[in-house]
């Protein structure tokens, strides 16, 4: 295993044994669902740097895969939507994480009636070569894990994303990424890439990664600021750099008409003389309706005098045309 790797895994063995409120540390709130109790224990071990688990995006019967189970936050939620044993597998490599874990969802049952352990099946196992079936899941969700990989890593781990989900099935992702690439002495502080903080990849290449992987449609939920890193705390950087962090849907389908389809939150909306305008794609725009659109349609579109194209939201609501 490279020494990154193994600093990554002894940093969660620490933050397992003991809760780490400055490891990674979002303060993303947690779904407010009716009859959902989440432990404080769970709250303390919040290390993600957002939220994979979307009410909208979710269906009865998913089945899903956990890759980083952490405090078990989050595949709680998870589970508040399959409620039934195994229909969400969560897999983490450092023993006193899945220990710790499998805690949790015991004092998670004391306080949700409708909560077993057993709906959440911890496995020992690493996001480098998944213990699970190809084409077996319907959703995969990471947090705050990806970005910590190096770039050959990354693409190994979307590699085994990819495989494993069934072909419609999606991605929830959230990492942080940072405006400018790092500099090369902050990348290689292990300690820090294990936090969460120098492995960053910016937007344009977060996004480019997703894309190369295979999927052909992306949606930006949400970004928004995440942690301030100063030459206080890392001398290697040479200013403070603002991170922000995003949450990413992305699905395992066909590239659409104009390849693969990155949803920023850019909208369309048809202005002509007709009731409405039918794009080479075959989607319809409405007279004054404005319609989400895929970043390459909004360029495509958005050369005509009759067609107006907005900017990017980063909060693609899921829909769209084209
Ligand atoms: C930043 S924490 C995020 C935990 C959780 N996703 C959350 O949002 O609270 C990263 C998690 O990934 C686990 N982990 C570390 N290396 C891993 C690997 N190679 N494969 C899968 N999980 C890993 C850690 O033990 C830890 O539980």
């Amino acid at each position: 295993m490279s020494n990154y790797l193994q600093t990554v895994e002894s940093v969660y063995e620490q933050a397992a044994l003991q809760p780490d409120a400055n490891l990674c540390c979002t303060l993303s709130p947690v779904w407010n669902l009716p009859d959902l109790h989440v432990p404080r224990i769970m709250l303390d071990m919040n290390y993600g740097c957002g939220s994979t688990v979307n009410p909208r995006d979710l269906k009865s019967g998913d089945s899903i895969l956990y890759v980083g189970v952490g405090g078990g936050l989050e595949a709680l939620q998870f589970a508040y939507f399959t409620r039934r044993p195994g229909g969400v597998i969560a897999v983490d490599p450092v023993a006193a994480m899945r220990d710790k874990a499998r805690a949790n969802f015991l004092e998670a049952a004391k306080i949700n009636a409708w909560f077993k352990p057993e709906f959440v099946r911890i496995l020992d196992g690493n996001a480098l070569n998944l213990p699970v079936e190809s084409n077996s899941v319907s959703v995969l969700a990471q947090n705050c894990l990806f970005n910590v990989f190096v770039q050959n890593d990354l693409e190994k781990a979307l590699a085994e994303v990819v495989r494993v989900l069934r072909p419609g099935g999606f991605f929830a992702t959230s990492d942080p990424i940072t405006p400018t690439p790092l500099p090369e002495a902050f990348r290689a502080d292990a300690e820090a890439r294990a936090r969460c903080l120098s492995g960053c990849q910016t937007f344009d290449e977060y996004i480019a990664t997703l894309v190369a992987a295979g999927f052909g449609r992306v949606e930006l939920r949400a970004r928004f600021p995440y942690r301030v890193v100063t030459p206080i705390e890392y001398p290697s950087l040479p200013e403070a750099v603002l991170l922000e962090s995003v949450e990413v849907v992305a699905y395992k389908v066909p590239d659409g008409f104009d390849g693969p389809a990155v949803y920023t939150g850019r909208t369309a909306t048809y202005i002509g003389a007709d009731e409405g305008y039918t794009d080479k794609a075959g989607a319809v725009l409405r007279r004054g309706i404005p319609v989400d659109v895929s970043d390459a349609a909004a360029g495509r579109l958005g050369r005509q005098a009759d067609i107006v194209v907005t900017g990017a939201t980063f909060h693609a609501r899921g829909g769209g045309c084209c």
